[in-house]
């Protein structure tokens, strides 16, 4: 169930990964509605982002079971789950620097047959004009992220914040059905924090489901009707934030992970 009655666009069951004989994901379940926005937050090492590249497809999962939209894609390659509709972002985003901030949004793209040496040389207008429309829609989506302005610099001038929007606009540019955001909030200058969090909102409002790991409790407050804890690879708790927060087992967990 995730609580508002919604049909899961994701489905995951029993998601399990060790590490060296150290189970780091163990037995998480989770159905993200297909208009929700399902915050996983957690101490530090809790697995979350383990559970990202799991979903994702960066790593293989031991057991479980992973559905989206009812496909099985349990065992399916990383580009086979983009091509599915599941788009995910990095804790610690990688631009490529030295290409422009508009080049970074257009390799995102999922349908370049100028990839391909073949249809170039067989092809060449459609290439053409596929590249020109991929262009026209990496620059709507850098609008929609507000870098229009920086869209021939080259990514290695953005800020932190700014690399978090290229992410969400090269995610965005390869039209998922549901988005991972891995700590969206992280690095980021608070000038930037509310564009980031509307924009979020605005993804959600245009149908894509978000499962957004995140510390920053305002963020998550502002953004997600029911979060789930993980503590040590499992799932401690659910509910709204102002629930889980105030539970003492999640307090304890938090605690845990501070210095003494
Ligand atoms: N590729 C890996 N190999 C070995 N251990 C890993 C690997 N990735 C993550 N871990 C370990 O798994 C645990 C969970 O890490 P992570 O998923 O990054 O947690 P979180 O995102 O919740 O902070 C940590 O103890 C981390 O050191
Ligand atoms: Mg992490």
């Amino acid at each position: 169930m995730n609580g508002t009655s919604q049909p899961p666009i994701l489905e995951a069951r029993g998601i399990t990964k060790s590490f060296g004989g150290f189970c780091v994901v163990n037995g998480i379940s989770l159905d993200l509605g297909a208009a929700e926005i399902l915050g996983v937050i957690g101490p530090n090492g809790a697995g979350k982002s383990t559970l990202f590249n799991l979903l994702a497809g960066a790593l293989p999962i031991d057991a479980g079971s992973i559905h989206l939209a009812g496909k099985d894609l349990s065992q399916a390659r990383p580009e086979a789950r983009i091509k599915s509709g599941l788009g995910r972002t990095f804790q610690i985003p990688r631009p490529f620097p030295r290409m422009t901030v508009l080049e970074n949004v257009m390799t995102a793209a999922q349908n370049q047959h100028g990839e391909s040496l073949l249809s170039a040389l067989i092809a060449p207008r459609q290439v053409a004009a596929q590249e020109r429309s991929n262009a026209i829609r990496a620059r709507d989506l850098l609008d929609f992220v507000s870098l229009s302005h920086l869209e021939d610099q080259p990514a290695s001038v953005l800020s932190g914040g700014q690399r978090k929007l290229l992410e969400l606009a090269r995610v965005l540019m390869a039209e998922p059905k549901v988005i991972l955001l891995d700590e969206p909030a992280a690095g980021v200058n608070p000038a930037l924090l509310d564009l980031i969090i509307d924009r979020i909102h605005a993804i959600n409002k245009l149908g894509i489901a978000v499962l957004l790991i995140e510390h920053n409790m305002e963020m998550i407050a502002r953004l997600c009707p029911r979060v789930i804890v993980m503590a040590a690879g499992k799932a401690l708790a659910e509910g709204t934030p102002e629930e889980v927060t105030k539970r003492a087992d999640v307090i304890d967990v938090y605690l845990e992970g501070m210095p003494a």
